[in-house]
């Protein structure tokens, strides 16, 4: 029983998000209670304490609003959220990892005796308010919508809705529901194809325009650039133009120079020779 509620008190953290610790859900969850409950009756019902078991289910629905008769088969992890105005009939088999809301009903049509209430298999799930009426099976996996009524089998896999329940969802897909009554326009749903199709090309326009705006932007930058660029490249050209025209001022400079330098040597020369010839002694008139 220790590990029962030690389980349970597991599932019930699993799937509820409301559900912050281990004491609340002792505490406040009677979808906890009656499975716990159940699984007493259950055990008094077996060994054949039936009229035990049926009070203390009907103890169990007194304090928690939820009715489940002893004799019901309920697998491993069931978990009941809110569970008020729940039913579970004699004659219903649960599979594991079932989850049942408030208000629903796994009860009989009231035309058949024997096996009269619903089969449901492992990993099932009745939303609010669903009633699920007569000896069939929901298969795996399948989610009831609320407020649904299922008189049907129910194949895995499925998502089935309203009064009288049709499936919408199979294997995750939608399925539609092409009744003669209710067959769909078709120019409703060409002109939707059409408007979808604007609304596509509309998004991408604008994103192509965005697009554009940026580049025209970038190719703005470039221009501005290139602009500046060339105004360089001319003041670089003038610049060595003028370069040139000193360069040539001082090749005729240096010529000019080396003229001077060599006049110059010729004087410095002749100077010598002056000077060498006036430090001669004058010779003894004789
Ligand atoms: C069935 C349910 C689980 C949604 O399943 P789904 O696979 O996601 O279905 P979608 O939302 O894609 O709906 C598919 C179609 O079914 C319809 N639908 C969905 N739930 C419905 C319901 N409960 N009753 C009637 N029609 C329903 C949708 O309007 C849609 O039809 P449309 O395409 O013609 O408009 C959900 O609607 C539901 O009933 N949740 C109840 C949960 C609950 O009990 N909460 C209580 C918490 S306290």
């Amino acid at each position: 029983m220790l590990g029962e509620i030690r389980e349970q008190i597991r599932v019930v953290k699993e799937r509820d998000p409301a559900a912050r610790n281990w004491l609340e859900i002792l505490l406040c969850y009677p979808g906890f209670h009656a499975v716990l409950t159940h699984r007493i009756a259950r055990w008094l019902w077996n060994h054949r304490f039936c009229t035990l078991a049926r009070v203390i289910s009907q103890l169990s629905r007194h304090f928690t609003k939820i009715e489940i008769h002893p004799a019901a088969e309920i697998g491993k992890r069931l978990f009941i959220d809110h569970g008020c105005g729940l039913v579970i009939g004699e004659t219903a088999e649960i599979g594991d990892d079932c989850t049942l809301f408030h208000g629903v009903t796994l009860g009989g049509t009231g035309k058949e005796t024997g096996k009269r209430h619903p089969t449901l298999h492992n990993n099932v799930t009745i939303c609010a308010g669903a009633q699920i009426l007569g000896s069939i099976t929901i298969g795996d996996n399948s989610v009831v919508g609320a407020g649904a009524v299922v008189l049907d089998p129910v194949p895995p896999n499925c998502t089935v809705v309203g009064v009288k329940a049709r499936v919408v969802r199979r294997e995750g897909k939608r399925v539609y529901d092409f009744r003669h009554d209710n067959l769909p326009d078709p120019d409703e749903v060409a002109m939707e194809c059409i408007l979808e199709v604007v609304r596509s090309l509309t998004v991408r326009a604008r994103k192509l325009d965005a697009e554009n705006k940026n580049l025209r932007a970038e190719l703005d930058g470039i221009t501005a650039a290139n602009e500046r660029v060339q105004q360089q490249v001319k003041q670089l050209d003038a610049e060595l133009a003028l370069s040139r025209k000193s360069i040539d001022r001082l090749a005729s400079t240096d010529g000019r120079t080396r003229e001077l330098q060599e006049q110059l040597q010729d004087l410095q020369h002749g100077l010598a020779a002056l000077e060498a010839a006036q430090s001669e002694p004058t010779s003894p008139i004789a």
